[in-house]
């Protein structure tokens, strides 16, 4: 299930790769008119126009992941001011009903999983990661919603996504 989590991987949620639960989104707060660039499920939460991070592309391949493949993890951005200690992140993962995992991790501290340390600086970055995904994922309805924010909250990025592993 870790690939899940990778999928919000792009660079400013990269921590969240490091959580081993599949992702999802709340879908009381999915907003589909903010999709994230590129090929994956993601959403923004809102409008993305004030968020830190500006996310240029974020690629899965295969899209959707497959159970029991590799999955490729390309993202790219450009974060508007350098990023310090201190900043959070917060992950909730449901599947169907079931909440897995609601909890804020230290972003810092989640990084080095995706070879990114603090502080990330001003301008451009980009991530290349594959992970494996288990073969046998639980079929059913994936959400997943990751809320970046910097040790003052203001936002980073929040995205969410929704993934659905057939039967
Ligand atoms: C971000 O990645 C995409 C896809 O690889 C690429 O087309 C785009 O040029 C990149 N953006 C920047 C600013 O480098």
């Amino acid at each position: 299930m870790k690939l899940l989590s990778t999928l919000l991987l792009s660079p400013l949620v990269a921590s969240a790769i490091s959580f081993d639960y599949p992702i999802s989104s709340d879908a009381t707060t999915l907003d589909a008119n903010f999709p994230v660039p590129g090929s994956q499920p993601l959403n923004y939460c809102k409008d993305p126009k004030d968020y830190i991070l500006e996310v240029h592309n974020v690629d899965l391949t295969p899209n959707p992941p497959v159970p029991g493949e590799k999955l490729t993890i390309k993202a790219n951005g450009t974060f508007s001011e350098e990023i310090e200690e201190g900043a959070t992140v917060f992950l909730q993962v449901r599947y169907g009903l079931i909440t897995l995992i609601k909890q804020e991790a230290d972003m810092c501290e989640q990084l080095p999983k995706i070879d990114i340390e603090c502080p990330i600086k001003k301008g451009y970055m980009e991530i290349s990661k594959e992970v494996n995904i288990p073969r046998q994922v639980p079929p059913g309805k994936y959400t997943v919603l990751a809320d970046v924010n910097t040790k003052d909250k203001r936002a980073i990025t929040c995205m969410e996504a929704t993934i659905v592993f057939p039967r």
